[in-house]
């Protein structure tokens, strides 16, 4: 088995990366390329298969390289699609730059990475797709407009990906995971932002707590496996029982 794991450079992606390698080898993509070696060498330094590669998933044409390389290595047959930011901006303030940038990154950069994968996947008539949603693409967030959206946008996308290449032999599922422990939470916020930030999801979660990256990751491990053979455009939500959809 072989596994591309965008974003897997940190937290969900990382999480999953490490799993995965006890049964897979693991091609690690991340905007971050010094995140992605550190996995990388991690998960070689205890006996597993990992290559690191740095790609900006906006970058068609880079992600195709990326794809072309990992996949001469051994046949990618299994992907995590999951790159992804987060930005907190009332409804008033959101430039057209700032939409862009968060559509672009899960709707157009998860498109681009799952359409360069599909096509070595179609002709060997196997393969499984796991693709981050959020479980803020099935609720409305104040302030969350733009990431709600493009949530919602890769909800989409998986349904028509999973009837698309359901006569391949190729599954596509999407989670939809809750506030979960990771560098995404701190990201554009001030430390008592984050630490408020953290006590408002542990309310709002029925569980009272958050998240650990470990429990999204064996979500997607059971989704990329053949215990899910017969779970195919569904979004699954690690999320402590927040959203019940
Ligand atoms: N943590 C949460 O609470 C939560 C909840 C629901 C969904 N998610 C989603 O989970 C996914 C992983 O997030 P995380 O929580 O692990 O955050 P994270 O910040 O720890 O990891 C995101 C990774 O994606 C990489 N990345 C960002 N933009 C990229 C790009 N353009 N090209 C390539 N790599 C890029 C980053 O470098 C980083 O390594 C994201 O799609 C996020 O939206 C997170």
């Amino acid at each position: 088995m072989h596994t591309l794991i965008t974003g897997g450079g940190s937290g969900i992606g990382r999480a999953t990366a490490l799993r995965l390698a006890k049964r897979s080898r693991i091609s690690i993509a991340d905007k971050s390329g010094a995140n992605a070696q550190a996995v990388a060498n991690e998960i070689r330094a205890s006996g597993g298969k990992a290559d690191a590669y740095e790609v900006d998933v906006l970058d068609g044409a880079a992600v195709r390289t990326v794809v072309a390389k990992a996949d001469a290595v051994e046949p990618i047959d299994a992907l995590f699609n999951n790159a992804g930011i987060s930005v907190r901006t009332e409804i008033a303030d959101i430039s057209g730059a700032e939409w862009d940038l968060m559509l672009d990154t899960h709707a157009r950069g998860m498109f681009f990475v799952a359409q360069a994968v599909l096509r070595n996947m179609v002709p060997r008539k196997k393969g499984a797709i796991v693709q981050t949603s959020s479980d803020f693409a099935v609720m409305g967030v104040p302030g969350m407009a733009a990431y709600c959206a493009a949530k919602c946008a890769i909800y989409s996308l998986t349904k028509a990906l999973s009837l698309e290449f359901v006569q391949d032999g190729i599954r596509v599922n999407a989670i939809g995971p809750g506030p979960i422990d990771t560098p995404i939470l701190a990201s554009n916020r001030t430390e008592a932002e984050y630490r408020d930030a953290v006590a408002r999801n542990e309310t709002r979660v029925p569980m009272g707590r958050l998240g650990k990256p470990d429990e999204v990751a064996a979500v997607v491990d059971f989704l990329l496996s053949e215990r899910a053979s017969y779970i195919n455009g569904q979004l699954i939500h690690p999320n402590g029982g927040t959203v019940m959809w």
